[in-house]
């Protein structure tokens, strides 16, 4: 399977070697009714269930922000960490920080959290999961 991975990935570099980026499409999937149903924690944050995935949700100087769960270091519940001064998520375990907007590791250790865009419409909260080509495996 890798050995096709590289074939196309060779392949697309020769024919498109410069790449135009596409427009990210998602599926967007309602959490809530409104902000105030969510279970909101002393500490701005709370979990919830979309499409089957569990995340975490955050709410900070007056935005909203979902990724996930658990963290990519060793799996610390995010929602048990604290949201520092300057709006980054602190993992509970390690202390490893994170931007909640683009999930870079902000202390360097260079893992990267899984985010998820977040919209607050008319008729609720809605989280948005990136739909996936047929050959999105090779990627
Ligand atoms: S488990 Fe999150 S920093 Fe280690």
């Amino acid at each position: 399977m890798k050995c096709i991975k590289y074939v196309i990935l060779i392949k697309r570099y020769i024919f498109n070697p410069d790449p135009v980026p596409t427009e990210k499409k998602y599926n967007w999937v309602k959490v809530a009714d409104s902000v105030n149903e969510l279970d909101w924690q002393a500490n701005n944050m709370c979990i919830a269930t979309a499409d089957g995935k569990k995340l975490t949700l955050a709410r900070h100087a007056g935005g909203f922000f979902a990724f996930a769960h658990k963290c990519p270091h060793a799996s610390g519940i995010m929602a048990d960490g604290f949201i520092d001064a300057v709006g980054n998520i602190v993992c509970p375990l390690h202390r490893y920080k994170f931007n909640m907007e683009t999930g870079r590791n902000t202390t360097g250790e260079g893992y990267y959290l899984k985010t998820y865009p977040m919209q607050q419409r008319e008729d609720g909260i809605y989280i948005g999961f990136e739909e996936r080509g047929f050959f999105s495996f090779l990627q």
